[in-house]
């Protein structure tokens, strides 16, 4: 499966099977965990067999998921591009895990905290999770705002590569299905931009990762 067909067949998957993940999964899981924190200095983490996060039988807030008994935390240094490095960077995680035939869903809000089953310097913050293993099916899909409503350019007919960067990007999770960006192209320099509200730096991290998958970043730079 290519990333573009990953963006195609991800959706948010609220409901799991009580199937494990493999440890061949589990494994390349955490190889692309730790590459990822290496080059970035993020602390994203694994958390297997873990069901008390998610746990309906607590709270009604929680009841939207089922069956949730992995996830993997949104843990990063407090830094200025915190949010939009755990969008752009936990999204390459959720399209691999696509790809390797798991689902996933991104959560800010909707879980509970769990300690001692993660690890969180002093000096981090965690801001959310992605839950991730076997739906029970594979989501479905939503509605997205227009390409015009997402994206402008400085020419009459925009590029091929800028139009499939923008139809990639209008695929991406964001937050309560919010799509708050806006994508510019000005030469060959595409500027991104998150409107105001929750979670759009994050979103907006997403979004570019998609975006650069669409759009080939040999084609243009990031303004
Ligand atoms: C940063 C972020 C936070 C999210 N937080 C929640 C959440 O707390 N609870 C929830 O049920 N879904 C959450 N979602 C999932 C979105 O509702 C979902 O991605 C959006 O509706 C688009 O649907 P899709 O992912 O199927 O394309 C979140 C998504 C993102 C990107």
């Amino acid at each position: 499966m290519t990333l573009i067909e990953a963006i195609k067949e991800r959706h948010s998957v609220r409901n799991y099977l009580d199937k494990p993940l493999e440890p061949e999964k589990i494994e390349a899981i955490e190889k692309l965990i730790d590459e990822i924190n290496t080059e970035t200095g993020l602390h994203f983490q694994l958390v297997t067999d873990e069901p008390e996060a998610f746990d309906a039988s607590r709270t009604a807030r929680y009841g939207a998921f089922s069956g949730v008994r992995n996830y993997i935390t949104l843990i990063g240094p407090k830094t200025k591009t915190l949010e939009q490095d755990l969008g752009y960077h936990g999204e390459r995680i959720v399209l691999e895990a696509q790809r390797m035939g798991l689902n996933t869903c991104w959560v800010g809000l909707t879980y509970r905290k769990i300690l001692g089953v993660y690890e969180l310097g002093d000096d981090e913050k965690l801001l959310g999770v992605i839950t991730i293993g076997y739906g029970a099916d594979q989501g479905e899909r939503r509605k997205t705002r227009p390409p015009h409503c997402l994206s402008k350019a400085d020419v009459e007919e925009p590029p091929k590569w800028f139009k499939r960067g923008v139809e990639c990007a209008m695929l991406a999770p964001t937050a309560v299905n919010q799509q708050k960006f806006m994508l510019t192209l000005e030469g060959d320099t595409v500027y991104a931009k998150a409107g105001k509200g929750f979670f759009t730096k994050m979103d907006l991290g997403i979004v570019k990762y998609h975006f650069e998958i669409g759009a080939g970043t040999e084609n243009f730079m990031w303004g």
